[in-house]
């Protein structure tokens, strides 16, 4: 199926506005990317028509919402390739996802003396969950480097594992390098080792088609707002082997069974992980999101991103004094980059008040930064509805940016 980017690029209303007189050119999807009209149309139906709380009433709208809502989470069992709707918990974003994990397994399999592994290009939010929980616990987080082109150095995983390694936690695509490491091997020779592993899948489920069953992870969590669905959903994917052996992490409603003073059972899965009331219009929302993506060619999209990230590499590698950080092979849509002697702060409001949104810092990912002894990079990050017309006005609001600033 062909598709065609000003068409696509029509069913996205926020594409077309202009910031200080310029139009639009937004490179910021790897922060959160832009909505499809069918999903603001979804949310306000909702509101307007249909809201109730979900697993709760036996009155219509009650009964009309749950069933959107676990519609949603079917949309998602077939996103990940899971059949097991109790393998898809819903959560408040990628974030709570991995806090859950690192917190509930956490509490089951760490204890003083015993290990983490960890990636050294991994987002914050799937490091310091795990060191928190490794303080609580008296273990250590060990770290599975990457090399100075970005490579995950895999090759290295089998001599940090031992026998008191409880989990190996790594990304699917790196939010500021675009790594995407062959994660089916980490989990290969974690597994070897009888270690299950956490795969941030935050970028890796925008760039990829996902199958949680064909690369065997144990968990798998991303968030809604960066896969064109609302803000404060994420999901959390485990195997039911390990979720129903697994703590609950928050207590409250809808995650017990029958409660007492004289103790307390838990809901089936995965309503044990999903206590209170769930943000389940955002989850229907999302779902809207993901019936969208199954009607487009999501094969000829990444083909697309693919294409635009080339062309602004091979653009922006002309410019001298320009570093791109992250030149493996196999990337995902993300170019990260400085220019000697120009702060990234000021190339990016250079290129804002020029109408091209990036992103400036250290993108949630200091280990990172220091890898490369910096302090913070630009990062152009692209959808499939973003155009060469966008590249080409990245490239010259660079080009422009440094001579104003050199
Ligand atoms: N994790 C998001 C990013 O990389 C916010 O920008």
């Amino acid at each position: 199926m062909a598709f065609d980017v000003n068409d696509i690029r029509g069913e996205f209303p926020l594409l077309s506005r202009q910031v200080y007189g310029r139009p639009l050119v937004y490179l910021d999807n790897a922060a959160t990317a832009q909505k499809p009209r069918v999903v603001m149309e979804c949310i306000d139906r909702l509101y307007r028509e249909e809201n109730a709380n979900i697993h709760r009433g036996v009155h219509h709208l009650s009964e009309r919402c749950t069933e959107l809502y676990e519609e949603a989470r079917a949309r998602v069992c077939r996103l990940l390739g899971t059949e097991d709707r109790g393998e898809v918990v819903f959560t408040a974003g990628a974030t709570a996802a991995i806090n859950l994990v690192a917190y509930s397994y956490g509490e089951m399999a760490l204890g003083e003396g015993d290990n983490v592994v960890v990636s050294e290009m991994e987002h914050h939010s799937n490091i310091v969950p795990w060191q928190l929980v490794c303080e609580r616990k008296g273990a250590e987080v060990r770290m599975l480097p990457f090399d100075d082109e970005g490579r995950l150095m895999i090759e290295k995983l089998a001599e940090l594992i031992d026998n008191r390694t409880r989990i190996v936690a790594v990304t699917q695509a790196s939010n500021v390098l675009g790594t995407m490491p062959d994660v089916a091997e980490v989990v290969r020779i974690a597994h070897s080792q009888g270690v299950p592993v956490m795969v941030d899948g935050c970028q890796g489920v925008v760039h990829s088609v996902v199958d949680v069953k064909a690369l065997d992870c144990d968990f798998y969590a991303f968030s809604s707002h960066k896969l064109y669905g609302p803000t404060g959903v994420g999901v959390l994917y485990g195997k039911r082997e390990w979720l129903e052996k697994m703590p609950p992490f928050l207590g409250g409603g809808d995650m017990v069974g029958r409660v007492s003073f004289g103790g307390t059972t838990y809901a089936e899965l995965p309503l044990k992980f999903e206590a209170g009331t769930a943000n389940y219009i955002d989850a229907i929302g999302f779902g809207e999101a993901l019936k969208w993506l199954d009607g487009q060619d999501r094969v000829a999209l990444v083909d697309w991103e693919n294409q635009l990230r080339k062309a602004a590499e091979e653009r922006l590698s002309e410019i001298v004094g320009l570093t791109i950080y992250g030149r493996t092979p196999d990337k995902c849509s993300i170019v990260s980059f400085n220019v000697e002697g120009v702060h990234n702060y000021d190339l990016g409001m250079i290129l804002d008040k020029l109408g091209v949104a990036v992103r400036t810092g250290a993108h949630c990912a200091d280990p990172v930064m220091d890898h490369f002894g910096v302090r913070g990079m630009c990062r152009a990050s692209f959808a499939f509805y973003n155009t060469m017309d966008e590249v080409d006005a990245l490239v010259a609001g660079v080009r422009r940016a440094v001579q104003m600033l050199k």
